[in-house]
């Protein structure tokens, strides 16, 4: 029988919905990545890995505590925007760096450094490092975390938080694969 996956509500045990710490037009910047990002509608790289990597990165925040849940939404919705290949694409990130400064001030507002982590967090995702920044590790480990989908279970050398090691956390990506998180879910009111 069906077994309905935990929300990320229930996976985080937040009562309330998540602090908002930057100033972001969500719908806006939603509707012109699924307008303007070539692979919005892939099955690998489009919205609903972007969720899943939401919603993995926001279960690795309540974790490890203290980080920018913002910064780790714009992630999922940027990172892998200017994709232009479901395979070899190793310009990508750098691509979606420079699209990070691109949409600044005119779909979302960060401070200096927010928005150099980022930039930076996107342009290196998929370089195979880890990252010393806590929520830069934590965006990059939830999207390797979500390589499960393509059946790839990620080293634990390439994860740059502890909080990504557990084999529960596994579970529940592999869950998103088949049911993304919602928006809502993921904090984000459209
Ligand atoms: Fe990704």
């Amino acid at each position: 029988m069906f077994k309905q996956r935990l929300s990320i509500k229930e996976l985080t045990r937040r009562k309330e919905p998540i602090s908002v710490g930057a100033s972001v037009s969500w719908a806006e910047l939603i509707d012109y990545l699924a307008e303007h990002s070539p692979l919005s509608q892939s099955e690998i790289h489009g919205v609903n890995h972007w969720s899943s990597v939401i919603g993995t990165g926001l279960i690795l925040s309540s974790r490890l505590g203290g980080l920018n849940d913002d910064l780790i939404r714009l992630f999922g919705l940027l990172h892998d925007a200017c994709r232009e290949d479901e395979g070899d694409d190793p310009d990508h990130g750098r691509r979606a760096g420079k699209l990070v400064r691109r949409l600044h001030g005119r779909l979302f507002n960060l401070g200096g450094h927010e928005l150099g982590l980022l930039e930076e967090a996107c342009a290196g995702h998929s370089d195979g490092t880890t990252h010393d920044d806590l929520t830069v590790g934590a965006m990059w480990d939830a999207d390797r975390l979500n390589l499960i989908r393509l059946g790839i279970i990620p080293h634990r050398r390439y994860l740059s938080t502890q909080s990504a090691l557990g084999e529960d956390l596994s579970q529940t990506v592999q869950e998103f694969c088949s049911s993304p998180p919602t928006w809502a879910e993921c904090g984000i009111v459209i």
